[in-house]
């Protein structure tokens, strides 16, 4: 039956299976799906591309001292942006998200600053009471660092499976940084890639993904067909640095493509693209540097790349292009994410969360000037992307053709939330 009146209609959307329909919504969620609710507000989308918004399963979003870096507020307006309307935003703080009272400050900075709404991951490191941080409602554990990173202090093999362990019991999703290091500091690209090998990688990988019986593992960022290939049931995510980008298409010291894991060579990117079907989720890791911090020695500059706002404007190029299709698109940004992490789905139907974005189908280029991360930079300069005109979040225009408005993002708890946060 069709109510007698909604919040916003979206009218003429192009479904992914091709029937056209007009899309009303009500507090938040789509409340009907073919001819229009009555309503005052409503927006046309004739020729556009709707998507449901993107989930962005691993992001840093820094603030505190970090806040130079980026903080909820320019990170969650980089996310709108870029047609993420929720983020989960990673426990590599400073402090670490490690101790109870961490984690509900995290949630209050997030409650006050982000502009998109969030979920927040616990840390996973020695001591941490883990059965805490879940009830208080992490929405996953890591990304635990099985080799060090950026802010990452890394466990050790039987710390790590131990945390597994615990981690199964309490039902939770374990999320994996699986690397090898070897020991040496790099002073440009190439070693850096040899350094955090893509053998190692899938060593790694390998190693993990033979203890699922503990718990439901995702593995993040991996930057290799073969690494993918070894993740055997556990999920899998790759970013849009390891799809678009090679170290062998950078400055051989160029320190704003250094990141872990490394990007490896043309051959292993053009390689990733061939399991495309086999990927999960992509997901940024928006791990925003300054451009000061940068720019110091190869050895002595932090690993990590900007990326929330750019994710998906990539991925659309590529559909425009036909590299891609919209199904595997929807699924790997929006959809896959919603079913690991447990988040309602964002789509078309009667009942779905009632987040979009909304695409034309010219492509431009990247370019930092018109990007929100504190950071200032980015990698992905210059390559074609496509970024949306209007972001709906919770049935509420965020934004539209560069202006933002208030849209009430939320928090999402994990499964073992037992309440008595901010909700
Ligand atoms: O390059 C990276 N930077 N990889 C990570 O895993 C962490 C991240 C960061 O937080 O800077």
């Amino acid at each position: 039956m069709i109510p007698p009146r909604c919040d916003l209609v979206l009218k003429e959307v192009t479904l992914p299976g091709g029937r056209v329909a007009d899309l009303s919504i009500s507090d938040g969620i789509v409340v009907h799906t073919g001819s229009p609710c009555p309503s005052d507000q409503l927006i046309s989308c004739r020729g556009l591309t709707v998507l449901p918004g993107a989930i962005d399963m691993h992001v840093h979003m820094r603030g505190r001292v970090q806040s130079g870096k980026e903080d909820w507020k320019s990170g969650s307006m980089s996310a709108i942006a870029g047609g993420v309307t929720i983020v989960v935003d990673q426990p590599n703080t400073i402090p670490p998200l490690k101790t109870e009272e961490t984690f509900r400050e995290r949630i209050s900075e997030a409650a006050r600053d982000s502009v998109c709404s969030y979920a927040i991951n616990c840390g996973v490191l020695p001591g941490t009471d883990l059965a805490a941080l879940w009830r208080a409602g992490a929405m996953a554990f890591g990304e635990i660092f099985a080799a060090p990173s950026s802010y990452g202090e890394s466990l050790d093999a039987q710390a790590l499976r131990t945390s597994l362990e615990t981690i199964g019991r309490l039902g939770g999703l374990a999320t994996i940084h699986a690397e090898e290091t070897m020991p040496g500091s790099p002073s440009d690209l190439a070693t850096h890639n040899r350094l955090r090998g893509p053998a190692g990688e899938t060593r790694a990988v390998s190693l993990i993904a033979g203890w699922q019986h503990h718990c439901r593992i995702h593995f993040c960022h991996l930057s290799t067909a073969s690494a993918v290939a070894a993740a055997g049931s556990a999920s899998v995510e790759v970013t849009p640095h390891h799809l678009y980008l090679s170290y062998e298409q950078a400055g051989e010291t160029d320190t704003s493509c250094k990141v872990n894991p490394p990007l490896r060579t043309e051959t292993e990117r053009r390689r990733l693209w061939s399991v495309w079907e086999r990927i999960d989720v992509i997901a940024s890791d928006h791990a925003p540097h300054t451009m000061q911090e940068k720019l110091v020695p190869f050895p002595d500059a932090p690993s990590g790349i900007p990326g929330v706002e750019t994710m998906l404007p990539l991925l659309v190029a590529s559909l425009v292009k036909g590299d891609i299709d919209l199904p595997t698109l929807i699924a790997k940004t929006s959809w896959r994410p919603s079913e690991i992490l447990g988040i309602p789905k964002a789509g078309y139907s009667p009942g779905d969360r009632a987040d979009f974005a909304l695409y034309g189908s010219e492509s431009t280029r990247v370019t930092a000037e018109t990007l929100h991360s504190r950071a200032g930079w980015t990698p992905f300069e210059g390559l074609p992307a496509v970024f949306p005109d209007i972001v709906i979040q919770s049935g509420n225009i965020a934004y539209d053709h560069g202006d933002f408005y208030p849209s009430s993002p939320r928090w999402y708890p994990g499964r073992g939330y037992i309440g008595g946060g901010p909700t």
